[in-house]
């Protein structure tokens, strides 16, 4: 008999958007999605639609656009929640509606306010709701694993008569072990008529670092879909890892008896593009994806590598995209070994983003001599995004000593021509984004800095990722240079191009209203 199929729920953009710094526009899901469609999970959590006009139109963007996995829309069991997210996923190849409700009695009294029989009520009229939209409707019993054991069958066998396909059991808190998670599945599985006619899904939270450990410890006992994200981000200490889960099944193949259709070979690519997006970095010792997974350090471990892989490594690199050495080009590589690898990487440039792209590796390769995997995916996160650049970068100079106040002297294109600005501050940075503000006439409140190097060497390319308050809203922004000062500006500039471009789209969806 073959291995039994696992069902990867992904739900990056849905838990893992909700991770603090996290946050992503539409344009960013959409480049995401793109990147789970290629990965071949199964299922694509796109958003909670009824949360905000952004999250509606990414579920929108996703649902027209991905094809493939099943794209999947949240919301509670509120009519007017399920309403919203099937006119997000209408359009969908495969939708699905995932409603939920917490079922434990921490969550019904203190949270809802509701009677054990009013959340029963709730579920079966919510399911059925979504069940009059579509066949393939999830319901999640939140906060299972704190729930009573009883009154889960009970909650499972209503949403099942509702009519779910896809029952998921979640411990939202990342309170379970293993042995107790898997005991869990059982008894759902022993005492709720027909469920194995519906799938077991499960979605671990890892506040005790166990996520991946109880999503294997279900599977074992009987579910079929895990749901995880990349990275493993998610609210508080995030979710079980995409990456994580898919390798112990193909790893342990011979403990663990299951297969998923993810290619693997993808996997490292995935997470760095979600790093890029999002300016959260993959912390170094993170298995699988972290920049130290494959790397072998004391003389014991080196010896026994050059001796045979297998003596320190379970994994090759190459199984999850990750290339033993990330130098790719130089200063004489054509546009055509350029092309060449933005496809290995898994990008496929058309002409004009190629002849962009190539502009942007000539400039770098003047600034320095080695261009790696990593500089160049700084190349199409950063240079090649779409968005309209109302006021771009002509020039800049700035001074910063111990003794001395920071100075910066700023020019921008505009569309009403060049202009240049002067402005004094709290170090370079800060005299910058002052200088900005005078030019751009926003004022701009810096809610988050960050500041990471990509490659190697002193004369590494530095990516700067800012999220700044413009008008009470928060807008992310990133910008990459071998020269921080000026990777920060272009950073705060394109938070700067997000805001006037979101004030414009509102300004004409009002006109088109009418309003
Ligand atoms: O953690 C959780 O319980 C959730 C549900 C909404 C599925 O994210
Ligand atoms: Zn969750």
């Amino acid at each position: 008999m073959g291995a039994q199929r696992i069902a990867i729920f992904d739900t990056t953009l849905r838990d893992g958007e909700q991770s603090p710094g996290c946050s992503m526009n539409v344009e960013e899901k959409l480049q995401m999605a793109r990147q789970l469609e290629a990965l071949q999970v199964d299922v694509i959590e796109a958003g909670f639609p009824v949360a905000s006009e952004a999250d509606f139109a990414a579920v929108q963007a996703i649902a027209r656009e991905c094809r493939g996995p099943v794209i999947a829309a949240l919301c509670r069991t509120i009519p007017r929640d399920i309403e919203r997210a099937w006119e997000a996923l209408k359009e969908a190849e495969h939708p699905r509606i995932h409603t939920f409700l917490a079922t434990s009695d921490i969550h019904l009294t203190y949270k809802l306010q509701k009677t054990r029989e009013e959340a029963l009520q709730m579920i079966r009229e919510g399911v059925a709701l979504a069940k009059s939209f579509t066949p393939d409707v999830e319901f999640s019993a939140e906060d299972a694993t704190r729930s009573d054991w009883d009154f889960l069958v009970e909650v499972c066998k209503v949403a099942l008569e509702a009519g779910a396909t896809v029952l998921n059991i979640p411990d939202t808190v990342g309170y379970t072990v293993p042995d107790e998670y898997g005991r869990l599945i059982t008894h759902l599985r022993q005492h709720v008529p027909g469920i194995d006619q519906a799938t077991i899904s499960v979605h671990c939270h890892n506040d005790l670092g166990l996520a991946a450990a109880n999503s294997l410890a279900a599977v074992a006992a009987g579910a079929r879909q895990v749901e995880c994200t990349i990275n493993g981000i998610g609210e508080r200490a995030g979710n079980a890892a995409l990456e994580e889960v898919v390798m112990a099944l193909a790893v342990r193949r011979d403990a663990l008896p299951y297969e998923t259709g993810v290619r693997r070979e993808l996997l490292y690519r995935a997470s760095q593009t979600l790093a890029n997006i999002t300016g959260s970095e993959v912390q170094p010792n993170k298995a699988i994806v972290g920049r130290n997974a494959f790397a072998h350090e004391s003389g014991i471990h080196q010896h026994g590598m050059l001796s045979h892989h297998s003596t320190y490594e379970i994994m090759t690199p190459e199984s999850v995209g990750v290339r033993r050495s990330s130098l790719v080009l130089g200063k004489h590589s054509g546009r055509h070994a350029l092309a060449k690898r933005f496809e290995e990487l898994g990008y496929k440039l058309d002409r004009v983003e190629l002849d962009k792209a190539y502009k942007l590796f000539t400039k770098l390769s003047d600034q320095k001599k080695e261009i790696f995997d990593e500089d160049l995916l700084a190349i199409v996160q950063d240079g090649l995004t779409h968005l309209p650049e109302v006021f771009k970068l002509r020039a800049l100079q700035a001074t910063a000593g111990t003794a001395m106040f920071a100075t910066a002297l700023v020019t921008l294109a505009t569309e009403a021509g060049e202009a240049t600005e002067t402005a004094m501050g709290d170090g370079p940075v800060n005299a910058v984004f002052a200088a900005v503000d005078k030019l751009t006439g926003l004022s701009g409140r810096l809610l988050d800095y960050r500041l990471h190097s990509v490659s190697r060497g002193a004369d590494a390319v530095g990516e700067v990722f800012v999220q700044v308050d413009f008008e009470g809203q928060p807008y992310g922004g990133k910008g990459a240079s071998t020269d921080v000062v000026e990777a920060s500006l272009r950073a705060y500039l394109n938070a700067v191009n997000k805001a006037l471009f979101a004030r414009r789209a509102k300004k004409s969806q009002a006109v088109e209203a009418g309003v």
